[in-house]
Parts: C-alpha cells; structure tokens; sequence
C-alpha cells in the first residue's frame, strides 16, 4: 500500500509527519511523494492560526471527494483534527480517520480497525502519557528535526497550542542524545532540537537543564550544527547568552517571537516579559556574537491594539533589525483566554493595512541585511540538490540564509565556504571560494 502525508503548520508537524512515515514504512507500506497514486492519504493539520486551519480543510474535502472514484483511505490528523474530533465526521461524512497528536504511536492499530471493518474511526483522546519516538534509520536527510519537549504550560492568550498539545513535558536527555547519534550515524550533520519553549527544557531525573543537554549534543562526534526552536524570551537566560560564546557548532541563529513591541499589548498577551527585557536580551546576544541572526514572530491586530501600540511594534523592528520575522494578523482560537475575554475589535481592514506596512518594513530590513553580505564568505551546509535548477545546490549559512550554489561535484553533507555573489529576495547565490573544491568531478578542500 503508498501512503502521502500533505503537512500544514509548524516544524512540529513536519516531524510529526517524519513519525507516521516512520511507522508506517516500518509496517512495510511505502511513501510516495504525490498524491496521485496513493492508497492513503494523510492531511496533517495545524490549528495556530484560522489560514492554515482552513486551507488543510479545504485540502482534506478535496481528497475526499476524490474517494468517489478512487479507493482511496483519507485520514486526518494533527491540532485541527484533535480540536474538531466527532465534528469531522459531521462535515465529512466519508473520512476513514481522524486522530489527534497524541495518538500517532497508535497508527497502526487505528488504520487495521479501518481496513479491517471498512469503517471510520475517530480517536483524539488525551493519553495522558507521551510515549516514546520513533524514527527510521533509513532516513536520508542532512539535517533532522528532534523533539525534546512537548507540548506548552504558558498560556499565551492567543495560542491554542497549550489545549492541543497538552502540558509541557522534557523528554530525557538520554534518549535524546542516543537519538541524535543514531541520526549522525544515518549522515545526519545538523540536528534542530525542537519544542514549544526549548528554553525551559529539564529533564528532572538527571538534573539536565537546556543549556547542559545544549552541550551534551555539543559533545557528539559527527555532529557538526545545532539550531533549536522555538525560544520563549521570558525563559532566556544569561547562561544560554554564554552558551552562544563557547559551543562553536552552535548556530548563529536566534528565533525569538516578541510577538508585540507594545508592553500593553505584551501584558494582555501573558507573554511575562516586556519590551526593555526583550531588548535586553538582544543586546546581550550581540555582546556574545556580535553578527548573530534573530528572527521573530510578530501579530497585528490583537483586541485593543490602537495605532499608538502598532507604532511600538514599527519602531522596535528599527532598534533590533531583525534578519527576517514571520507577522500574522490575529485570527480567535477557540478555547483561549484573548477568545474567551476580548473582542475581537481591531478591524479586518485595519488588520490588513498593518500587516501591509509592517511586512513591507520586515522586508526592507531583511534585503539590506541580504545585501550587505554580497562579496562576504560564509560557511553553508549543503542541505541537497535544487530540484528546479540541475547542478545547482541548496545550502544554507549558520545564520539560516538560503544559499544556492553550483557545483560540478556532489557536496551534499558538507561544510564549505562560499563567497556571496548575489542577493535575491529570499535567498541568496554563492560561488565556492577558491580552493574549496577546486578539480572538475573531485571532490575535496584543495589542500595544495
Ligand atoms: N493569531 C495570530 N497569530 C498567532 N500565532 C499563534 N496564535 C495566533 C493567533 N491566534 C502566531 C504567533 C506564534 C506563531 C507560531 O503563530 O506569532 O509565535
Ligand atoms: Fe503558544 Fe505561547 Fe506556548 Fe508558544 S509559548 S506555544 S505562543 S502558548
């Protein structure tokens, strides 16, 4: 049987989908990689935001309407599938399956009772227990996502994560760390550890906070990057600061979601931190590594926000320069507190004109940052081959920029230096500096 896995939201449900591909290609079924051929299809939703929400939605009538003449299994899956549960089978009366985060061990055993008794299932129960994960040591990437906490315990007013996902919960670092060696064993060179608020990771049996397990991974032998996300700047500390000084395969990435430069806005949204701590921190990362490269989240619009709290959020991307942020207009969720207690009274007209302007002002800054690095030499990872353009290569730097390069020999795998010949919108194009990898068809730092 070929399975697909369509994937909406964050990097989360990527390695939630990497999961049930895992299981499911260890019960022998294979993955392909279009839609077109596939017994199964998985649509692994997301519920952050409405956008995402609705365009899985959508995705998921369309592959049913597509089972009137294909037999095909459609399954839905993810926090949209956990939040709605019965109500999917209200909407979509033909879904074969629909279960929630917590029940992705369980697949196997979930698709035989629908391939079994022809029937439609529905399981989005809270365990009340994380298991434990899998992953396939076929897997061929460069870099790979692991999980080291789950779920979230702060309740941002806006965020429907905390009632979808569950309480926080630190996986032990032992397990992590012999799943990162697995993963360099499979040639992975760059490891993302993952988790709704990596910095407040602790895993209590072996006294381990972030910044320890940080260098426990850092002490792995083939092994050569290490990014983590998501940061919550309310749990950043001075001795994650310093970590940024003295573990070298830490990235030169930060992504830190201020959300708001407003400290009204701030506190309505139970962020715990206030604009001068946010700064704070920034300045202090800079100290460390002075050409570090942050990264945000920012949303328009929250109840109340008036022009005056917009105006803090502008002039904080003037103080800090972010390298680039993600900005969203607020949508409610269900279930929160901004949901429950505000209005949603920021009108959608004005919604769109502050994403406008604040996108067009993210966009300005991150071109002239892009800009400034033409003729600069950065060291990039070659992540794999550009599908679109044949002999060119994706890398990426250590401060997360997309750089496409050409190249006669395979370099996937490696760390090599580039120098920085154009700067496109979102990316940018390099050439291999001269003596990296110098002979037509052989591969190798040209030493002589
Ligand atoms: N409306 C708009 N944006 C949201 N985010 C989370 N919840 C909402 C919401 N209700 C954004 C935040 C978060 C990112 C993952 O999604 O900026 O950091
Ligand atoms: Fe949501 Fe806040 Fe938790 Fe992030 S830290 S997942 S925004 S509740």
């Amino acid at each position: 049987m070929k399975f697909y896995i369509e994937t909406y939201g964050c990097q989360m449900n990527e390695r939630d989908s990497e999961e049930i591909s895992s299981i499911l290609r260890m019960e022998g079924l294979f993955e392909v990689d279009s839609p077109k051929n596939a017994d199964i299809v998985f649509v692994n939703t997301c519920s952050v935001r409405e956008k995402p929400s609705q365009k899985a939605l959508s995705a998921a009538g369309r592959y049913i309407k597509s089972k009137n003449h294909r037999k095909r299994i459609v399954a839905l899956c993810g926090c949209f599938a956990k939040q709605e549960g019965e109500k999917l089978r209200e909407r979509f009366p033909d879904i074969d399956l629909v279960f929630g985060p917590q029940q992705i061990k369980d697949l196997p055993v979930l698709l035989g009772r629908v391939l079994a008794g022809k029937v439609s299932v529905v399981d989005v129960s809270d365990s009340g227990y994380v298991s434990e994960e899998n992953f396939s040591e076929d897997f061929k990437g460069v870099t790979a996502f692991v999980n080291i906490t789950k779920g979230c315990n702060n309740f941002c007013s806006f965020c429907i994560v905390p009632y979808l996902r569950g309480r926080e919960f630190s996986r032990e670092s032992r397990i992590i760390l012999d799943e990162v060696k697995k993963r360099v064993g499979c040639g992975v060179k760059e490891v993302t550890l993952l988790g709704q608020n990596v910095n407040s990771y602790l895993d209590e049996k072996n006294n381990v906070d972030f910044v320890g397990l940080l260098e426990m991974v850092h002490e792995i032998d083939g092994l050569m990057r290490i990014r983590f996300t998501t940061s919550h700047p309310k749990d950043v500390s001075d001795r994650l600061i310093g970590a940024f000084g003295y573990l070298p395969k830490l990235c030169n990435h930060i992504h830190l979601p201020v959300q708001s430069g407003s400290d009204r806005i701030l506190d309505l949204m139970n962020r715990k931190y206030d604009r001068k701590h946010y700064l704070s921190i920034i300045e202090k990362l800079r100290k460390v590594r002075e050409d570090i490269a942050i990264t945000t989240d920012i949303i328009v619009g929250f109840p109340t926000e008036t022009d005056e709290d917009f105006g803090y959020t502008m002039s904080l991307l003037d103080e800090i320069k972010f390298d680039t942020a993600f900005s969203f207009k607020y949508s409610p969720r269900p279930l929160t507190r901004a949901y429950r207690e505000l209005e949603d009274d920021v009108p959608e007209n004005i919604k769109e004109e502050r994403l406008g302007i604040l996108q067009e002002r993210i966009e300005s800054i991150a071109q002239e940052k892009n800009r400034n690095l033409k003729g600069k030499c950065l060291e990039v990872l070659v992540e794999k081959k550009s599908e679109k353009f044949p002999g060119q290569y994706i890398s990426r730097s250590s401060c997360n920029r997309v750089v496409n390069l050409i190249s006669d020999c395979d370099l996937t795998g490696r760390i090599v230096k580039v120098r920085i010949t154009e700067a496109l919108k979102h990316s940018l194009r390099g050439e291999l500096m001269k003596g990296e990898i110098y002979e037509k068809g052989r591969c190798g730092r040209n030493t002589a």
